[in-house]
Parts: C-alpha cells; structure tokens; sequence
C-alpha cells in the first residue's frame, strides 16, 4: 500500500526520500512523488509509474544544486484509492498558498463535506484525492504554527491517516502523526527520518519511535516531540529495530520471492530455536507464559486473519483440535469484526497477521479486546500495531518478508502455531510421548524444507507445461486443504493464472463440471490420513481427462503412480507436513510466473500491508 519517507538533516533530502521509497517499492503503489523546501519555497516532482520514474522526471525537472543542497523533504509512494494512478493524484499534495506540502497514506472518509466546503470559501482543487482535501484544510487552519494547524485540521478529519507535512514558513521541522495508518521516526545522528515502515529507515539508523493512534509529532534534525491531539505531551520510548539492511536486500536472487522461498529454512530455525521442551514435550513460549492454569481454562480457539495468514490460520484449526482438543475456529478478519461475535474471557483469540498492520485484523483485535476474549498475536514485524495493541504475542522472528506474495512468513506462522497448540495440549490431555513425537516433527521443519527446495530445478522443469494454462484447480484435504488454499492464492496472485483451491471432497459438487481434456489438477496427496479418499478424487479427475502434479510423500510409489507428474516431499507427521507440502507449491508458483514473465515481486493491483479495508 502507500508508502511514506520524510528526512530531516543536513544530507542530500532528494536522494535520501528516493532510497528510502525505493526500499518501500515492495509494499505495492501505483505513483510516486516527492517535495523538499529549497530557497524557502516548496518544490515538488511527481511521476505515474514507478520510483525510477520519479526520479527520472525530478532530474529533468529540478536544478542539480536542489539535488545537493535541499536537506528537507517528504515522500510517497501511493497506491490508488480516490482517483487513478496519474501524476496529478500522486502525493505529495499542497494547500491552496503552495507553502504547505502534505503526503498521506490511509482514507479520510468525510473529504466530500470538507471539500465542499473549502470549495465555498474558494479552494481550487486540482486532484480528486482526499489527501489534497486534507492538505487544503491544514492550510485552511494555519495560522502561522503548522504543528497547530495540523491538530485543528485533524480534528475535523473522520477516517484513518499516516501522515507527514512540510511548511515553507517552518523550514526545521515536519510534522507527523498517524491514526490507524503506521508511522515509525527513526533517530539519527543530527538527521531524522520519517517513514511508514521500517525498511526505510535501516539503512540510517537502529534507533526508532513508534508512534501510536492520534500522536503527532514535531520533527528536526535534532529532536522528536510527541503530543497528542490535544496538544499534551506523550511519552514515546526509543526502541531498537533489530533489523539488518542486508535482510532487506536481494542477495544474489532473481526476486525476493525467490530469496525468501529460500530462507526458509534459516528463518524456521529462527521461529522454532528455543521455543521446544525435549522434556516435557512442550514448547516455551515466552508470549504465552501465562499460568497453565489461565491456558487450561480457555474453552475455544479463534483465530482471524486475511489471505495467507488466515490460511495458516486453517492448519492451526486442526492443529489446535488435534492436539489441545479445543474447540478452534477460523476466521477472515473483515467477516468477523462485523459479524458481532460471541465472544468472552474464555475465548482465545489469535490474531495472525505477517506486517501488524492490515486493517481488518486490527479492528478485529479492537473488537475481541472489547468483548474480554485473551487476545494474542502471531506477528512477523516486531513493534507493529498488532503486536503492541495485542500486548502478548508471539514474534514470528521470520525477518522482513519484501515480496508481496508471503512464503517465509506462512511457513513461520504454521510452525508457531503448531508450537502454540502443542503447549495448549500439553496443559490438557495430551500425553508426554505425543507431545515429544510432534516436538521432534516440529524441530525436523527447517530440514525438510531445505529438501524440497533441493528439487526447485525440477519444479522448474515441470512448470513448463503449466505456463500456458489460463485455469488450475487445487485439491487436498484435512490439513492439506488449507495448503491448496495457499498453493491457489500464491499461483494466482504472481502468475494471474486463475486458480481455485478446493477441499477434493468437493469437486464432485460442482466444480468437477469445469474438468475437460487437459484441465491441471494440483493435488496435494501426501501420506497423511485422508489421502487414500483424495487418491480416489484424483481418479474421478482423470476419468474426465484432467492432468494431475501430485505433491506425494517420499515412498509413496502408490501415490505417485496416480500421477502424471509429482513432487515428492519428505515423509513427517501429518500436521507438520503442510509445511514442506507449501513450500513445493511455492516454488511451483514461482517457477510459472517467471517462466510467464510476470512482476513477481510486485504483482499488479497488489500490496504487501494491506491498511485500508
Ligand atoms: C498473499 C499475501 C496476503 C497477506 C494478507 C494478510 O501472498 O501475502 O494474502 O497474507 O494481505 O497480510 P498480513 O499477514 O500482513 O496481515
């Protein structure tokens, strides 16, 4: 989604706002732009497209000096919402003097009123965004204070903001705040950087604040203010990133789906290190370190989430069943926080989310909290809404995950949750052995995962005879559906081939009808119960003169043989399966889109952080 950079220092502003969109391009926008205050004026470029041609169109446009010495700036990366992706629409936006500069990511939802109303005292607008509405109303309330100005103006706003605002009357600072939308200030030496997420700001700096709902901040070179809408004063503390600029790099790969498909060994091994009991065949959990006996009196699971993450969410369904022998249920994010849900304190709510940010899942957490449910998160990037509003949680410790289709991160959020439910399960019935027999299965991952990703040449070869189709369908059942669900969604969204995944039980209640001579059929069919009943699917498929790739387990030559073309993974138990049964698929995925030429790594309409709903 839309992406903000903001600097403050003495380097060069223009450089530093393009690398530091350039690290947000992943995140999925469709127009960049930029402003920095030069000779006490505000100076802007803005391009359709993509950050190169930004940058392009600023070193025709501006004076190489501007270049050099301008050490001012904000910037955006914007993903359409009001209006399409033209030069005009593209942030940043100016108020009606031209003095003020404003980027935004996130939707004010009552900008036709106000619009209507600045256009009465004669505001001319010149984009049909909703940020220029906002940029008109800060200019509106400026009366020679901007941080001011910005408080009064969002005052008047409904809906949500990141935002960051440059005035050419107030050359020292910029003002930021954010309601809904992230927005992270990282602290350097004699420079400050403003940004929406922090992969802009590890390359200058380890330190950052993150700001919370309806905090806005005045920024300089040299010290970050926080207040809140109020104009009282809130005390933010400075917390270290963790995070290293080479993670956020391609490192010698093609795409960074490729690298991230790749790391999954390394990052498993980071999600699982010291989080098994060999003992007590249990995990340690540090974010579920409650009393066994608060755990024990939890009566249902409910775990929310959207696209891959609620994905993870369905193996976790079976997983908690299985081995806590809880109720779990699943649900998509958006469905539930308008469903009015029964909820209550016995409840245990998991919210499953890559970024920490997705709009849904957040409100979801807002509304189980509401109800009293013991809420938990399950986040890969640390200090995001998610995991702070939750309080409790479990950190994927995946690493930045970059490229818009999430491999590394479902993976970790499988194996997390089978951590999560073998330590419910082991508070309730389940036996010592069995926790030790999944607890070994668990430690296995990241070694199982480095043998399918051995065969990525041959996944390649047989994506061959795939890239032409214009349809697939992919079947499993019991665990192994959720891992067609997510071998759909990862085919469809890089390689725009329409893909459906379907638990194989139902083929025969309609979709069967769309089977003719060639149709692909991905069956996921590894050795685990369940599969004798989709081995007999594939069979009613094939009488209709589908193709099969089966995804079998080692050994299986039974299995393989009711295949055209298969990819073996290695055998394991059946709920840690899914594991290395997805990561075949990823690959799969990966290798047809490349073959097809697609923009791997940020598929059209896509966006990594999915913030409005
Ligand atoms: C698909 C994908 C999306 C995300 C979804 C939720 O490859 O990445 O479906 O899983 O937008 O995002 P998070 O996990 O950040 O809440």
């Amino acid at each position: 989604m839309c992406g903000i950079v903001g600097y403050i220092g003495k380097a060069e502003a223009p450089n530093i706002l393009i690398k530091g969109l350039r690290r947000l391009e992943y995140r999925g926008y469709d127009s960049a732009g930029m402003a920095v205050l030069d000779g006490g004026r505000v100076e802007v470029a803005k391009a359709a497209g993509k950050v190169a041609a930004l940058t392009e169109k600023a070193r025709e446009e501006w004076p190489e000096e501007r270049f050099s010495k301008a050490s001012v700036g904000i910037a955006h990366t914007r993903w359409a919402t009001h209006g399409p992706p033209t030069e005009v629409n593209a942030h940043p936006h100016l108020d009606q003097s031209g003095q003020i500069a404003l980027v935004h990511n996130g939707i004010i939802e009552n900008y036709r009123a106000l619009r209507a109303r600045l256009e009465a005292k004669g505001h001319q607008f010149l984009s049909e965004t909703d940020t220029e509405v906002l940029a008109h109303l800060i200019g509106e309330c400026d009366k020679g204070d901007i941080f001011q100005a910005v408080c009064d103006a969002l005052h008047k706003v409904e809906g949500t903001f990141g935002i960051a605002v440059l005035s050419a009357r107030e050359p020292d600072r910029i003002i930021t705040a954010r309601r809904g939308s992230p927005i992270v200030v990282g602290v350097g030496d004699g420079e400050t950087i403003i940004a929406s997420d922090a992969s802009a700001i590890i390359a200058h700096t380890q330190r950052v604040i993150y700001l919370d709902d309806n905090d806005i901040a005045i920024v300089k070179s040299d010290s970050v203010e926080i207040r809140d809408l109020n104009n009282v004063p809130v005390n933010r503390e400075i917390a270290e990133l963790g995070l290293d600029a080479e993670a956020a790099e391609k490192g010698g790969y093609d795409h960074f789906m490729l690298k991230e498909i790749h790391e999954q060994p390394e990052a498993l091994a980071n999600a699982i290190r010291g989080r098994l009991d060999f003992n007590l065949g249990s995990s340690v959990l540090a974010g579920m370190s409650t009393s066994p006996r608060e755990l024990s009196e939890l009566t249902r699971v409910v775990m929310v989430g959207c696209g891959t993450s609620l994905h993870a969410g369905l193996v976790g369904e079976y997983a908690f069943e299985e081995l806590a022998g809880v109720n779990a249920e699943v649900e998509q994010a958006a469905e539930f926080r308008y469903r009015n849900p029964i909820l209550g304190c016995k409840d245990f709510v998991i919210a499953i989310s890559q970024s920490g940010e997705t709009a849904d899942t957040l409100a979801a957490v807002r509304e189980a909290h509401q109800k009293g449910a013991f809420v938990m998160s399950l986040c890969n990037v640390v200090g995001s809404t998610i995991a702070r509003e939750t309080g409790r949680g479990v950190y994927l410790h995946a690493g930045p995950e970059i490229s818009v289709a999430s491999t590394k991160a479902f993976t970790s959020q499988v194996a997390v949750l089978l951590m999560m439910a073998l330590k419910l399960g082991r508070g309730r019935r389940l036996s010592r052995e069995y926790g030790l027999e999944v607890a070994q299965a668990i430690a296995s991952i990241p070694e199982l995962v480095a043998k399918v990703i051995e065969q990525s040449d041959h996944i390649a070869e047989l994506a061959k005879n795939y890239v032409k189709d214009e349809h697939a369908y992919f079947i499993g059942r019991g665990p192994m559906y959720p891992v067609a669900l997510e071998g759909a969604l990862k085919l469809k969204e890089i390689s725009y081939i329409h893909a459906e995944g379907y638990h194989a039980a139902e083929l025969k209640h309609g979709p069967i009808a769309l089977l003719t001579e060639g149709t692909p059929i991905i069956a996921v069919a590894c050795d685990v119960p369940g599969k004798d009943k989709t081995l007999g699917n594939i069979e009613e498929c094939r009488a209709r003169g589908a193709r099969i790739l089966g995804i079998v387990t080692e050994g299986d030559d039974a299995a393989a043989e009711c295949m055209d073309e298969f990819i073996q993974v290695p055998a394991t138990h059946h709920l840690v399966a899914t594991v290395p049964a997805v990561v075949a698929l990823q690959l799969f995925a990966y290798h047809v889109a490349r073959l097809r030429d697609c923009e791997i790594d940020q598929p059209r309409n896509l966006a990594k952080s999915v913030t409005v709903e």
